[in-house]
């Protein structure tokens, strides 16, 4: 037999970060702050990211890039390991990225590559709770998604790896 489905991904756009809320906007200028401090000589694209967790705490990230290429990090890699490493069983909250450096990105919201994805899909899984990913541009637009779920569906997770 055979069944097509569809899946419904939803997600909110926002005209201006006028429209986040207080809490988020405090989250969306630490990514701010973070972008500003990117270490990115090679691709000139600097990229902040930050989180809030359930208790209040803020971890911030940059992407850090290397003369070896591969050896360099995203920002949203640096800033949820961070968050994780220090506080493994504290629940991500929301997790707001922003960037730099391209026209594009000037208007239109950044969006996390696709090993980023797989990483938010780890801890959220893990932590049986979908958090919020807030995807900014540097004046215009951004996206919110409730679950990172949405920006990776279908992910390879733990689960697959039991018997
Ligand atoms: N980058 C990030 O930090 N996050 C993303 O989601 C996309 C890409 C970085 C990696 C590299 O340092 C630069 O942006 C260009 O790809």
């Amino acid at each position: 037999m055979k069944k097509s489905k569809a899946l419904e991904i939803s997600y909110t756009e926002l005209d201006s970060r006028e429209d986040l809320s207080a809490e988020e906007l405090n989250l969306l200028e630490l990514a701010e702050k973070a972008r500003d401090k990117a270490y990115s000589p090679y691709s000139g694209f600097s990229v902040g990211a930050s989180l809030l967790l359930e208790n209040g705490e803020i971890f911030t990230g940059s992407n850090q890039e290397n003369s070896s290429f591969p050896a360099g990090i995203c920002a949203e890699r640096t800033a949820i390991f961070a968050a994780r490493a220090n506080y493994p069983d504290v629940v991500i909250k929301t997790v707001c990225i922003t960037a730099k450096g391209s026209e594009y990105i000037k208007e239109n919201p950044v969006t996390p590559c696709g090993i980023c994805r797989q990483v938010f899909s780890e801890y959220e899984h893990l932590q049986k709770k979908p958090f919020k990913v807030i995807l900014a541009s540097e004046k215009g637009k951004l996206l919110t998604y409730d679950k990172s779920e949405y920006l990776l569906p279908f992910s390879f997770y733990s689960d697959h790896l039991n018997d």
